[in-house]
């Protein structure tokens, strides 16, 4: 019924993607923005523009890990995510439009939230997709986590189902970063149709597999242009291992050895704390920039964060001599419904 579908990129011809997603997303100047920091100019690729169910970076992954999955034959997809996870709302949509059941495990990582948290924006859409979601204790324990969710999958094919398991664990091949593989070309196409010459991608880093898919897309292409990945999971001590990682597994998937060294990879947990799925005013202040500047919609968890890691080093001068910078918009905007008591902290509302 859906069709593989081969990837442009010669190198990724062995590997079955499905099309979910709009291609190319946009890559547009944002000059009010830039205004603040100039001489920066600063340049959006609107990953948040992919399409499929609000967009955002996991479309891409997901043409990868579910490529896979339909090439195994199978029927049914689990995995595991935050209860406001972009991800898992993806995965949800994604069966839906594919005819897949969907198993989503949902994780309460961020503690003291409201009933809004747990019921609007991604919460609210995973189930409206028709995923069955049930609920795994909070943690930083991947390997856990996608245990519990193959205990699911066991059931699954104890009655006669062929579940398929989109992993956390990062020790496990990254496929999903052979859409970012993609999406460097893609960028590197529009970069040169605008004669840009970018100094700088800045993009989130969270499981890491965007971060790492985009640097080494860009250096398979013999592109030198520094990444910089925005820490919105983890500190940037255990941020850059994790990419360097992902980077070696796709070499050996990809057959290129070598191609992304230890201090090629740049982390900054400049706007991290004080942890993952927690804003602070000045990530509030960001969002509010982005909205009253460019009509431009970020997110509290991870596209607000990234931009603060950004425009916040920019401010403080701690990034002298970048002049043209590239910011990847990874989506994550229906998370703004689930923390409106965040963006709206200590002001009434007006009727
Ligand atoms: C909106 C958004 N941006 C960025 C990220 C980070 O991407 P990655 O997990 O590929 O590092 C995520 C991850 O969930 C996300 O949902």
């Amino acid at each position: 019924m859906h069709e593989l579908v081969p990837s442009g990129v010669s190198e990724l011809s062995g590997f079955p993607r499905v099309a979910l997603g709009h291609y190319p997303t946009p890559l547009e100047f944002a000059p009010r923005l830039s205004g603040l920091y100039s001489p920066c100019r600063i340049h959006i690729k609107r990953d948040d523009c992919t399409g499929l169910a609000f967009g955002g970076n996991k479309v891409r992954q997901l043409e990868y890990y579910l490529g896979h999955a339909l090439s195994t034959g199978c029927d049914a997809v689990l995995s595991t995510g935050a209860v406001q996870s972009n991800y898992m709302r993806t995965l949800a949509a994604a069966a839906s439009k594919l005819g897949l059941e969907c198993h989503i495990q949902l994780e309460d990582r961020v503690s003291g939230k409201s009933d809004l948290y747990h019921r609007s924006g991604n919460r609210m859409l995973t189930e409206l997709f028709g995923a069955h979601i049930t609920y795994c204790p909070d943690g930083e324990d991947e390997e856990g986590a996608d245990r519990m969710v193959r205990e699911i999958a066991g059931k699954l094919e104890a009655d006669g189902r062929k579940p398929y398991v989109v992993p956390l664990k990062p020790t496990r091949r990254p496929l999903g970063a052979l859409g970012y593989i993609e999406a460097a070309r893609e960028l590197q196409d529009q970069w040169t149709d605008q004669e840009l010459g970018p100094d700088l991608i800045v993009v989130g880093s969270g499981s890491g597999i965007t971060h790492a898919g985009l640097l080494f897309g860009l250096r398979l292409l013999g592109c030198d242009v520094p990444v910089m990945g925005a820490c919105v999971r983890r500190n940037a001590e255990l941020q850059g291992p994790r990419i360097l990682s992902h980077c070696d597994r796709l070499s050996e998937m990809i057959g290129a050895p070598g191609l992304v060294r230890a201090d090629d990879v740049w982390v900054s947990d400049h706007s991290f704390a004080p942890g993952y799925g927690q804003p602070t005013e000045r990530i509030r202040n960001t969002i509010g920039t982005a909205a009253h500047l460019e009509g431009l919609l970020v997110d509290p968890v991870y596209s607000g964060k990234a931009l603060a890691c950004l425009t916040g080093q920019l401010e403080e001068g701690l990034l002298p001599g970048y002049q043209s910078v590239i910011f990847v918009h990874t989506g994550g905007t229906p998370a703004l419904f689930a923390y409106q008591d965040d963006m709206f902290a200590g002001t009434e509302p007006r009727r």
